[in-house]
């Protein structure tokens, strides 16, 4: 039998609600013209409250990676360092990211699927002179786990040349982060994960210690946050901006807000534990020590390869589950509940993960034990 439908459950690109879609077919506005300003600017002011700042927010055409390019490009010159939290393939692109632009990494490499600890960037940043920024996931999406960002905003915000830059991109829309309040001096997302918006737009925001910053000749050209700034608070965008995708994102950012992003971050929550709950009952373990609400990260079962799982949920029932990344690959596989995401996808999930189990020969469990520990999850959240 043929899958009929699709379903993504992967940590991006993921589900994209009937109301985003409408919005994106809508005919395609002039960059430059009032009506696509007007919408632009409600956009940002969205994207403030979402993040939760006074400082600045710019809408970047491209996808995550293209806002952490600008961060390194706009905020360190060549010979500056930076200390980079490598935990997974996530914190390994930030250190990539510093050497292409000539930053020095002063890399904290962190055991896949744990946090970093937050004493020893303290150490490094009180013994090291001049380190001008602190790189780190908020989500290390590879792994399906939270680094302690809050606490490292306590120590960077004591320093007054090194910045807080944190990829939010699988934690922006999971969770209500304060933004300003953790001392997140630069803040990254993009929109296919949390935002149920389709691949194609990135957001950074920026805080007064941030733009102060800003080069004026930053070694990239497309991303020149600084004329960026000039534009973006007048509604124009200095190169044609992704204006279908702007459109579709305000109504995203209008279904959050009108959930309300306190009960979205409780339903993220509710649908993490009832993923871990599901999962263990069938006598498996996550990855992760510290383990995200966006994103579940599995340990493939003794003998079987994740990819099988990955594979069997996609050609047999047209589910997408993603699998390991780098030596992760084949390990472990990976459940997504980030976004627009229901207890029922969950319980599908769990269920397509029994059956390409049982099929690849893993019998330690009945039908219906992780759906029942979801279920019992889901009762005791919001009953
Ligand atoms: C934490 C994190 N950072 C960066 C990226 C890269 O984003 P993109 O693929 O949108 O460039 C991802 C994508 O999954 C991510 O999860």
């Amino acid at each position: 039998m043929k899958p009929l439908k699709k379903r993504l459950l992967t940590p991006g690109p993921t589900m994209v609600p009937e109301r985003v879609l409408e919005a994106l077919s809508r005919p395609t506005l002039y960059h430059r013209s009032p009506e696509f300003k007007e919408i632009f600017l409600d956009t940002r002011e969205r994207l403030r409250r979402l993040f939760k700042t006074e400082g600045e927010v710019l809408i970047l055409t491209s996808s995550g990676t293209g806002a952490m390019e600008a961060a390194v490009a706009n905020l360190f010159k060549p010979g500056d360092s930076a200390v980079v939290v490598a935990g997974g393939k996530f914190g390994q692109r930030w250190e990539e990211l510093c050497r292409a632009f000539g930053v020095k990494p002063i890399t904290v490499e962190v055991e896949w699927g744990k946090s970093v600890s937050v004493e020893e960037i303290g150490k490094i940043l009180t013994t090291t002179p001049d380190v001008k920024g602190v790189l780190v996931q908020i989500c290390e999406t590879s792994t399906g786990t939270i680094h302690d960002v809050k606490a490292i905003g306590k120590i960077t915000k004591e320093l007054p040349d090194c910045l807080l830059i944190a990829d939010g991109i699988t934690a922006y829309g999971v969770y209500d982060i304060p933004t300003d309040d953790w001392h997140i001096d630069v803040a990254i997302t993009g929109s296919q994960k949390a935002l149920m918006t389709p691949p194609g737009l990135a957001v950074i925001s920026l805080n007064e210690k941030a733009v102060n910053r800003l080069n004026d000749n930053p070694t990239a050209y497309y991303f020149n946050l600084k004329k960026e700034l000039k534009q973006q608070p007048k509604g124009q965008t200095a190169y044609t901006t992704a204006t279908n995708l702007v459109i579709a994102l305000n109504e995203a950012l209008k279904m959050i807000e009108e959930e309300g992003l306190e009960n979205v971050a409780k339903r993220h929550e509710m649908l993490a534990k009832a993923t871990r709950a599901g999962v263990k009952a069938l006598g498996l373990e996550l990855l992760s020590e510290n383990p995200a609400n966006g994103v579940t990260a599995v340990i493939s079962p003794e003998g079987i390869n994740g990819q099988d799982v990955v594979k069997i949920a996609r050609e047999t029932f047209g589910i997408t589950i993603a699998g390991g990344q780098e030596h992760l690959k084949g390990k472990i596989f990976r459940l997504s509940h980030m976004g627009y995401v229901d207890i029922f996808d969950i319980l599908t999930g769990l269920e397509v993960t029994e059956f390409a189990l049982k099929k690849l020969g893993y019998n330690r469990f009945n039908f219906g034990d992780s759906v029942k520990a979801a279920m019992e999850v889901y009762e005791k959240e919001t009953l």
